[in-house]
């Protein structure tokens, strides 16, 4: 392993703003501080897969009356979010290593205002479907987890996931209130069409690819959406 990474999977277990949670070790919400906050946030906000988490913390430094949490299972890149959230004193950001088909053990039901899910991994080959982060069960999840009306914001250069997503959120019976096949521009969407780009985005974007995004709720079809959100997410 080179240097560096391994230096990063170190310091990251000191950091006051990350949370290890190991392989199988069970947990439950209750164990964990961001659910007791009560009303010392306005909204509590979860990026999944955030990688170094450069969403993370540039949504934090908009919104500072939010809570952002960061969550992947690769310590070593959330380690570079952490550290500069320290940095730059951003007290309402935290991270949270588990793998996301556990997080409804770390999330308490229906305290989650958005999830963002800036360039997921595609998985392109059927086998590996599973495991793309729009899968139903992972649909399950987000829906125990976010409060009624809650959106899932997905940014993509793959057009299959985009595709994928789309049919898998209608199956799933969830609403799609935005995306780039109906025209999903600042009209809509001010805070996803024009917010942070992530390190995947801005790499897609160099390589000359188009972005595509989707925004939708797991509530029942007849549930009315929040109304677009000015308050960062
Ligand atoms: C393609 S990267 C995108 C990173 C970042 N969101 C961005 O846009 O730059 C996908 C990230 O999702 C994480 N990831 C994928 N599947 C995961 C899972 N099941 N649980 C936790 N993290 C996962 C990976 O470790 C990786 O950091």
């Amino acid at each position: 392993m080179p240097k560096n990474k391994r230096q990063k999977y170190e310091r990251v277990r000191h950091l006051p703003n990350v949370t290890l949670i190991e392989g199988d070790e069970p947990t439950t919400w209750q164990s964990y501080p961001w659910n007791h906050m009560g009303a010392a946030n306005t909204a509590t906000v979860l990026e999944l897969g955030c990688g170094k988490g450069e969403y993370t913390l540039a949504l934090a430094a908009d919104y500072p009356q939010n809570l952002y949490v960061g969550v992947d299972y690769k310590s070593h890149r959330m380690c570079v979010g952490a550290e500069k959230a320290l940095a730059r004193n951003l007290t309402n950001v935290h991270f949270v290593r588990i793998r996301i088909e556990r997080i409804r053990n770390v999330f308490r039901p229906g305290s989650i205002d958005a999830i963002w899910l800036p360039f997921p991994d595609p998985h392109l080959k059927n086998r590996n479907a599973k495991l793309r982060l729009t899968a139903a069960p992972f649909l399950d999840a987000y829906a125990e987890l976010l409060v009624p009306g809650g959106r899932v914001h997905v940014k993509t250069d793959s057009a299959h996931l985009y595709e994928y997503t789309r049919e898998t959120v209608v199956r799933w019976g969830g609403r799609v209130v935005a995306s780039t096949a109906d025209g999903w521009g600042p009209r809509w969407e001010g805070d996803a069409a024009n917010g942070p780009i992530s390190a995947y985005e801005k790499a897609a974007s160099i390589r000359g690819s188009t972005i595509k995004m989707l925004t939708f709720t797991l509530t029942a079809r007849r549930a009315k959406p929040m109304p677009c959100a000015a308050g960062g997410w």
